[in-house]
């Protein structure tokens, strides 16, 4: 589809455009003005395909004006400089995860680190009290690792309201008494001088763990099962740690944990020669646009040093991912402690679990690992 007709029309899941081109997804995401992220109502998700009733998404589902404030207090709690400053803490939790498993020779690189670094470094970042980092990432980890019709995903789905609630717990609890961390920053954030509504604050930490969570899980996973089966890029890697700026950009564009993002054509209007009425609904494919072979040649490679790559992967234009530097940072992190204190560690493949649907978030449930025992670290926090 995408080399023979970049924006194609569907009929399947109830009718959209497909937006499979590299220059064409690009295009469409900066194009905000006729492709929306608003809701046309309120139940239903407008940046994914389906009926996905999940609870508003802020800033992602807001058009400007009102997306700016609401993007500002992120911008500024996940700046290049304030990312910078977590450096330490990202660095403890990587530790102390691995040490939890480390002496015992196996262990599975799923659930026992991919999912608990990214949900222990968000909920550090906003302040969040006491140890609810695995049950609050596992609200959103669960709904992508089983099947729509699984009681999982329905259990999952139900306690999107607990976590819901405790976010309003803490919003509340830091418009009482402020203290030095993130929920802080938002519980607080005032525009033209009013307080934000706390359906939006909480809305907005919400995004920050569903965004900022199996996102990031996804591609350290992606990382530690492509280098199970690539041992020639895990000896270039291990030899060469300079190329990991380059590789992280690869494992980007090759395995990006978000697949695809939808939107609504906004004013009927012609696009890369396509007749768009108000109201369709329109998916951008970022895991087609990374592969085609107009802007990455041999795009079916994974080219451990390629440059240059202007992957898709945190999206393009105003939405573009406000929690880029983080990931990068935790995942940088991951990778370089896993090959450093696991480096013999083998991938049983047959044990290895992806998720059953990958249309919107794409990952791996289970990735049962053996190597070499090692000592923890002693490190405390
Ligand atoms: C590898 C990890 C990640 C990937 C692949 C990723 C991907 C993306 C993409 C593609 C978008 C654009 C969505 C759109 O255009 O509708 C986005 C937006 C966003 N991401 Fe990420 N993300 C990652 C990590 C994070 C982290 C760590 C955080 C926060 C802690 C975060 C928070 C957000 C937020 C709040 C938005 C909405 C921004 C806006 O609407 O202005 N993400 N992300």
């Amino acid at each position: 589809v995408r080399n023979t007709c970049p924006v194609s029309w569907t009929s399947l899941n109830g009718g959209h455009w497909t937006i499979a081109g590299y220059e064409e997804a690009g295009q469409a995401f900066r194009n905000w003005e006729l492709f929306s992220s608003e809701r046309t109502d309120s139940e239903t998700s407008a940046i994914s395909i389906g009926a996905a009733r999940i609870p508003l998404m802020l800033p992602e589902e807001v058009d400007p004006p009102r997306w700016y404030p609401l993007r500002r207090v992120l911008a500024e709690v996940l700046s290049p400089a304030a990312v910078e400053r977590m450096k330490p803490r990202v660095d403890y939790w990587v530790t102390t995860v691995i040490d939890r498993f480390i002496q015992r020779g196996k262990a599975d690189l799923a659930a026992e680190f991919s999912v608990a670094v990214p949900s222990l470094v968000t909920l550090d970042w906003l302040g969040w009290p006491g140890d609810e980092a695995a049950e609050a990432a596992s609200v959103y980890h669960d709904m992508s690792k089983h099947p729509h019709d699984a009681p999982e995903y329905t259990t999952a789905a139900a306690r999107f309201g607990w976590l819901r609630s405790r976010v309003v717990d803490e919003l509340v609890a830091r418009r009482e008494h402020t203290q030095d961390d993130v929920l802080s920053v938002i519980a607080n954030y005032e525009v033209d001088g009013v307080l934000l509504p706390m359906d939006e604050a909480a809305s907005i930490v919400l995004l920050t763990i569903g965004g900022g969570v199996d996102t990031t899980t996804s591609l350290i996973s992606a990382a530690i099962v492509h280098l199970g089966a690539h041992p020639e890029d895990r000896r270039q890697l291990m030899a060469d740690p300079s190329l990991l700026d380059a590789a992280t950009e690869e494992f980007l564009r090759f395995y990006p944990p978000a697949r695809t993002h939808a939107r609504t054509v906004a004013v009927d209007g012609e696009f890369a020669g396509a007749e768009m009425c108000a109201g369709d609904r329109v998916l951008i494919s970022e895991a087609s646009a990374n592969r085609d072979d107009r802007e990455f040649p041999n795009a079916e490679q994974f080219v451990i040093d390629r440059s240059p790559n202007r992957h898709v992967s945190f999206g393009v234009g105003i939405h573009r991912c406000v929690g880029s530097h983080l990931a990068r940072l935790e995942f940088k992190t991951s990778i370089t402690e896993i090959l450093r204190r696991l480096p013999d560690f083998v991938v049983d493949d047959a044990g290895v679990v992806e998720y059953p649907n990958w249309s919107v978030i794409g990952g791996w449930g289970t990735i049962p690992v053996t190597f070499t025992p090692g000592p923890v670290s002693g490190r405390q926090g």
